[in-house]
């Protein structure tokens, strides 16, 4: 591979379902930055831990999605199928509208009415997708893909389509090489469960050859909508989280399966700690990550103490904060002051 990053495909294609002759589509995703949290961690009162970030919102739609979607969308294109749908709680759309773009697929997305961030749903128009929004929520919205998409000749891109969780796994890949190793604990929000599905597969590759040793999984939902933590479907799921307001989680027992396989957990975190991670994320470490991202952040919080000493983590930050302004101007510490335009007013207000 020359110098210039061609994307996750070119980069990891000996670990990924590809022959030479697969038509890549790529926005050149992946290759994301991890960032080390020393603020954080002074905060959580444990300078021991070595804490870093891994900002999946400087992915080309904002979100670890495009990680799955380049891998199914080039997929899709090698099959030769002409259309793709999608349930989504707004990422999964921006992307698969992103990719569809870039392939010349026609893309269709299913979103609970209502219940998306405005960054997501304007990406997702502004890919030309055809946007339906359903009066029911994101479970119900997965019920409808599935049915059509058994149905009518249109490609699923929920992470149910295997190639989603080839391409998500990568993340793991990326994180073996920048610590050169596995950290001892991996932190993930969970929604529908696929990215902890792909994560985990991606330690399992990198550890059967030598390459790494396994993390504890760590999975956190949102308390309103916890389902594995509380071992039943969550019939009407609620969170500021929307991002992760699911109630029947697809890869609800891989999610299970990973948890038990690494010694960690799935746990639950409430919307009011959401918050507070939002808010110190952003102000301690001058990262703004969508508030389902932050649920990594304040499950670490929650557990901080069941860390052994001297540990080396990873929280991943799923989304970028920039999609969800409504919710920054919402939850933000520090809100907009206004006066007069008198310049002693200014200085006034600025406590000089
Ligand atoms: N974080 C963000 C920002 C997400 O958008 C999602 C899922 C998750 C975490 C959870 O990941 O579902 O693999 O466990 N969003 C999906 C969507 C459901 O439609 O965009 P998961």
């Amino acid at each position: 591979m020359s110098s210039r990053y061609k994307g996750l495909i070119e980069k990891y294609r000996q670990y990924l379902p590809v022959s030479d002759s697969t038509p890549v589509i790529s926005l050149c995703e992946g290759n994301t930055p991890l960032i080390k949290a020393k603020n954080l961690a002074k905060f959580l009162g444990r300078e021991d831990l070595e804490i870093y970030l891994k900002f999946e919102g400087s992915n080309p739609t904002g979100s670890f999605k495009d990680r799955g979607m380049t891998m199914a969308v080039t997929k899709v294109v090698e099959e030769g199928s002409k259309a793709i749908i999608c349930a989504s709680t707004g990422n999964t759309s921006a992307a698969a509208a992103a990719y569809g773009a870039k392939a010349g697929l026609k893309c269709f997305v299913i979103i609970p009415d209502g219940y998306i961030a405005l960054g997501k749903l304007s990406q997702a128009m502004m890919y030309g997708a055809k946007v339906i929004a359903i009066q029911g929520n994101f479970d119900q919205a997965l019920d409808a893909v599935k049915e059509i998409s058994n149905n009518y000749p249109i490609t699923l891109v929920n992470s149910l389509n295997p190639y989603r969780i080839e391409g998500q796994k990568t993340g793991a890949f990326e994180l073996v090489e920048a610590l050169g190793d596995a950290p001892d604990y991996h932190f993930i929000p969970v929604g529908n469960a696929g990215n902890i599905t792909a994560y985990w597969k991606g330690y399992k590759e990198f550890n059967a050859i030598g390459k790494c040793r396994l993390p504890k999984m760590m999975g956190i939902q949102a308390e309103g909508s916890a389902a594995i933590v509380k071992g039943q479907v969550i019939k009407n799921p609620e969170t500021i989280a929307t991002a992760i307001r699911i109630g029947n989680p697809a890869s609800w027992k891989q999610a299970e399966a990973a948890r038990d396989e690494s010694g960690g957990t799935i746990d639950m975190v409430s919307d009011e700690k959401i918050i507070e991670a939002y808010n110190i994320l952003a102000s301690k470490e001058g990262i703004l990550a969508e508030p389902a991202s932050c649920a990594s952040i304040a499950g670490l919080i929650k557990l901080k103490d069941q860390v052994v000493q001297n540990s080396k983590l990873v929280c991943i930050l799923t989304g970028n904060g920039l999609k969800d302004p409504d919710s920054a101007i919402k939850y933000a510490k520090s809100p907009v002051e206004k006066t007069t335009s008198e310049l002693s007013d200014i200085v006034k207000l600025m406590g000089l």
